[in-house]
């Protein structure tokens, strides 16, 4: 198997790091249009595998995609993170183009790929990177919700002071402060959250994971990078392994949950070909409500990038 990341900066080298940690490819190539940095960040994580223990190669190339031929999966991490004060919106100018581009030479050197996008603002590059793929939508995959509900079930474990593992859960909607909470789904080994904490405490954390990603830009100066670039490679172990996890992940809705022609995080079956199935849930008429405002908030960002052309 052989997986490329774009983009060898904070979440694409760390993305790589732990596809090579875990052994989910033989072959993981990183690119970056940045001169060296790249073949820097795939010599230094080669180098530890004597320490870590595993056998995954990794390859390091300045745009130079002929190094990525014949990907099976190829994560864009490229673009310019946020700054305090930026929302993710801010990004769609310039990492559109970003976006864009690579996914030019990707289609060009990887026809089978699957995709997975990380760049900001996340719903509207994984339109970019499905309108310039003209792949099928399952295999346009955006990574968000696997974060967004990381965030979710990292601060009820601290409150309930239970391990992080105990805590299922799915989050809905766009990446952004939209996403859409689902309580009702949330269970610690199996006990409805609800039954454990009570309601001002979880509507309080439910508000903080809306801007949990902020809060890592205030905190560094930069957007968050261990936790997206784990959880990028949790997607690309699902399809590479076709493990048919369940996840939340941004896709092009074409009917489900009344939707069409938006970008949004759903819960989907990840497996080799990409997203095997969206899962439609029974939403009550609150929870529709909310993705309909989180809709709404996207496609504004989906007519700007129109807009740009
Ligand atoms: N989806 C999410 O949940 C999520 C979470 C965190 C970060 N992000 C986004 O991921 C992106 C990357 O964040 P980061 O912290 O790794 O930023 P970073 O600045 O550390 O890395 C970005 C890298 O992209 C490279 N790059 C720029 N243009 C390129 C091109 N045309 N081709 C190849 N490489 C190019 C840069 O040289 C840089 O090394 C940002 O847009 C950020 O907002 C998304």
């Amino acid at each position: 198997m052989k997986v490329t990341v774009v983009g060898a900066g904070n979440v694409g080298a760390t993305c790589a790091d732990v596809l090579a940690y875990r052994e989910v490819a033989n072959e993981i190539v990183l690119v970056d249009i940045k001169e060296g940095f790249a073949e820097g960040k795939a010599l230094d994580i080669w180098q530890k595998a004597p320490i870590d223990l595993y056998d995954s190669r990794t390859i390091g190339a300045t745009n130079d995609y002929s190094k990525s031929a014949g990907s099976d999966v190829v994560v864009i991490t490229s673009g310019l993170p946020r700054k305090p004060g930026m929302s993710r919106d801010d990004l769609i100018g310039t990492n559109a183009g970003i976006v864009k581009s690579v996914t030019e030479n990707v289609v060009k050197h990887s026809p089978n790929a699957i995709i997975i996008v990380v760049s900001n603002p996340l719903d509207v590059m994984t339109y970019q990177a499905h309108l310039t793929s003209k792949f099928p939508r399952t295999r346009v995959i955006g990574m968000a919700g696997i974060l967004d509900t990381a965030r979710y079930r990292a601060f009820l474990a601290e409150a309930l002071n239970v391990s992080p593992k105990d805590i299922q859960a799915i989050l809905m909607g766009g990446h952004g402060d939209t996403m859409v909470p689902l309580p009702r789904y949330t269970t610690v080994a199996g006990i409805p959250v609800t039954e454990l904490i009570d309601k001002d405490k979880l509507n309080a954390i439910l508000e903080r994971t809306k801007v949990g990603g902020g809060e890592l830009v205030k905190l560094m100066g930069t957007s968050a990078w261990y936790a997206p670039g784990s959880a990028a490679a949790q997607m690309v172990e699902a399809i590479v392994k076709d493990q048919r996890r369940v996840f939340p992940a941004c896709i092009k809705l074409e009917g489900e949950y009344g939707i069409n022609d938006c970008y949004l995080g759903v819960p989907v079956i990840l497996g080799k070909n990409g997203v095997e199935k969206v899962i439609e849930l029974d939403l009550n008429s609150e929870e529709k409500a909310l993705l309909e405002a989180s809709r709404k908030a996207v496609k504004e960002v989906m007519d700007v990038l129109q807009k740009l052309g």
